[in-house]
């Protein structure tokens, strides 16, 4: 009878499915806010160089994240290929996020290490050099364009002022760091530490 009356009144229904939403909800994300697991790095983690901020930086104005994912899902298939899947502390200083969803090319979440820096510029200056049944797009230009320097210590204290634990010396240094460094140089060395705090470990 009870029911009958719930099931007949729109207004109480979507009243009583917003609150069994919302408390269900709250219940299981607002935890994950509060657990070490979920918001702190994980051992061993070191905060991106400067030379790898950039390079993250042109691995995002260049929308790599359209066609890789960085996020390992918990699944056989996916570990066998690409190694020990995602955890969320991997994640916890980058900003924005990089987890992307499309999988056009492979997840890049652990591909530090798995080539070679030279691997990785012939790959990048033209994808058919190393891959030739490849469709990625070309990057010639990276090779060409330096990074100025300008704003990477600017960059640092903002991470810093989301718990990066950058210190004064690193924002100092930030500017010589990518002096004469072009954003190959700075994608490349981007590339190569994604994913290497759990996989070293192993
Ligand atoms: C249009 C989609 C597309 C875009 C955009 C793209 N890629 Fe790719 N990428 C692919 C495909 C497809 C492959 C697989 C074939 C190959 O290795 O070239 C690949 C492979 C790779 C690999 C080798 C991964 C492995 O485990 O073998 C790396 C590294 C990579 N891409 C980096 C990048 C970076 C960095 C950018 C941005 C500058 C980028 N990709 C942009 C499609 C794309």
């Amino acid at each position: 009878m009870k029911h009958e009356l719930i099931e007949k009144n729109l207004g109480l229904m979507t009243l009583l499915m917003v609150l069994a939403v919302s408390v269900g909800g709250l219940t299981q994300i607002v935890p994950l806010f509060f657990q070490d697991l979920t918001n702190q790095p994980i051992e061993g983690m070191q905060p991106y160089t400067a030379l790898q901020l950039e390079g993250r930086d042109v691995y995002i104005k260049e929308g790599c994240v359209g066609c890789h994912s960085q996020m390992i899902r918990p699944f056989r298939a996916e570990t066998e290929r690409y190694g020990h899947y995602s955890v969320a502390g991997e994640s916890v200083w980058d900003h924005p996020f990089l987890w992307g969803s499309k999988r056009t090319g492979p997840d890049l979440a652990r591909v530090g290490g798995r080539y070679s820096d030279e691997w990785h510029r012939a790959h990048l200056y033209n994808p058919r050099n190393v891959v030739p049944e490849s469709k990625m797009p070309a990057y010639p230009w990276l090779v060409e364009k330096h990074l100025d320097g300008r704003y990477t210590a600017e960059k640092m204290k903002v991470m810093r002022g989301f718990g990066i634990p950058y210190s004064d010396a690193d924002i100092a240094g930030a500017a010589d760091a990518v002096k004469g460094k072009t954003e190959m140089d700075a994608l490349v060395a981007y590339l190569q530490v994604l994913g290497t705090t759990i996989k070293n470990k192993r």
